[in-house]
Formats: C-alpha cells, sequence, structure tokens
C-alpha cells in the first residue's frame, strides 16, 4: 500500500518524506489556502521533495479550461497528478489527459458508479473520501470495498487512493480490503507509529539495560 501525505505543508512533507515511508503527496485547494503559499510555487517545490506522484487539482468546471489549467501544472514535473472533480467534464479530461500520458487523479468521488465511470476514462487514481462520506452517515468503507470489487472484476488498472482519512483505522480497514494508496494527513499518519506497549517495551528494556552497566558502542 501506498502512502501519500494530505498536505501542502513543506516542513510536513520533508519529515515524513525522512522516513522513507512517503510514496506521494496529495494537494488540493482548501489545503493550499491554508498553507498561505502561491500554488504553483508550492507544488513545483513538493514536486522536487518527493519523487512519488503530486497531485495538484485544477479549478475550472469546463473541459476547455481544465486543459488549461492541465497544461500549466504538467510543466512543473513528470510526476504532477493533474487532479479532476468527477463530473462529465472532469472524466472527459481525465480521458484526454490520460490518453496524452498524464497522470490523472479523480476526485471528490461518493459512489461505486462514480468509480466506475473513472476506471473506464483511464484515470490513474481515484479518490473516494471516506471520512466525509461517514460525516453524512454513509459507510466509507463499503465504498472502498465495492470499488475494489468493482475494479477487480474488470481488471482495471486505475489505482484507488483513499482520501478524507480520519484516523488510523481508516487506514487498517483500507488496506484490509487491499486499497491501493491512501493519503492522509501527516498528524495521521505520525499516529500509525504509535503503541503504547511499544513506548512502555522501550522503557523497560533500557531501565534492565541500564542496570547490566553494559554499553554496545
Ligand atoms: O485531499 C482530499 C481529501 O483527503 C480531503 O480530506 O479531511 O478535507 O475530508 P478532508
Amino acid at each position: 500500500m501506498k502512502f501519500f501525505a494530505d498536505t501542502a505543508e513543506i516542513d510536513e512533507i520533508r519529515e515524513l518524506a525522512a522516513t522513507g515511508l512517503l510514496d506521494g503527496v496529495t494537494t488540493n485547494p482548501s489545503l493550499i489556502h491554508k498553507s498561505g503559499r502561491n500554488f504553483l510555487e508550492v507544488v513545483a517545490e513538493i514536486a522536487r521533495l518527493v519523487p512519488g506522484p503530486v497531485s495538484a487539482e485544477v479549478v475550472a468546471l469546463d473541459y476547455d479550461q481544465m486543459m488549461r489549467e492541465a497544461e500549466v501544472l504538467r510543466k512543473i514535473g513528470d510526476n504532477i497528478a493533474i487532479k479532476v472533480p468527477l463530473t462529465p467534464d472532469g472524466l472527459k479530461t481525465c480521458k484526454a489527459l490520460t490518453s496524452d500520458g498524464a497522470m490523472v487523479n479523480v476526485t471528490l468521488c461518493f459512489s461505486a458508479a462514480q468509480a466506475l465511470l473513472a476506471a473506464k476514462a483511464g484515470a490513474t487514481f481515484i479518490s473516494p473520501f471516506v471520512g466525509r462520506h461517514d460525516d453524512v452517515g454513509f459507510d466509507g468503507m463499503a465504498l472502498i470495498a465495492d470499488i475494489r470489487m468493482i475494479y477487480d472484476n474488470y481488471d482495471f488498472a486505475t489505482e484507488i487512493l483513499v482520501a478524507s482519512v480520519r484516523h488510523p483505522i481508516h487506514v487498517v480497514e483500507a488496506a484490509k480490503l487491499g486499497a491501493d494508496v491512501m493519503t492522509a494527513p501527516p498528524k495521521i499518519i505520525h499516529q500509525l507509529f504509535k503503541h503504547p506497549l511499544t513506548d512502555s517495551g522501550i522503557a523497560s528494556f533500557l531501565k534492565d539495560w541500564q542496570a547490566t552497566g553494559q554499553s554496545i558502542v
């Protein structure tokens, strides 16, 4: 399972990249706004820092303008994945871009039917938003299971990128269902490392080790 960081904060990305466990980054207009940075500049900086796919989202709603925006974003680097919304124009843009060799992340997916359309449009990634789905009383993980089944039935190459991850259990459940990628805020990726028994185990081993009076180096 690939791990993407859902953030536009350079320091957070640098810290995660240093763990060797970061496979890519996703951004969206809200995260760009939160960063306070210029969109094109911050995406270019992220794309230099992380070799894996870096999602950058178009903001136009019509095909022609989405294509123009995508052209600008693609020039940033070969690792840019153009993020388009799950609309008819978004999927038309997806088809055109992937046919031209670009990576495309189709975002704001909330149903298996939408995920099926995105795969037919040749999407590189489909981003079902599990947290927002849960928020309105649906089962985000059931959506992932449905998409996994459909994609496997037809051998679609589109990768399931679980987005809107809110806690470590979302990550574990997504992995159990065979999702290809998850994107989460850095705070949640850091939480994955944590277990109180790991902390207490280290403390007791160190205490006993010190009592031996030995050193390794
Ligand atoms: O990048 C898209 C997605 O991960 C957004 O998450 O927490 O705003 O629902 P959230």
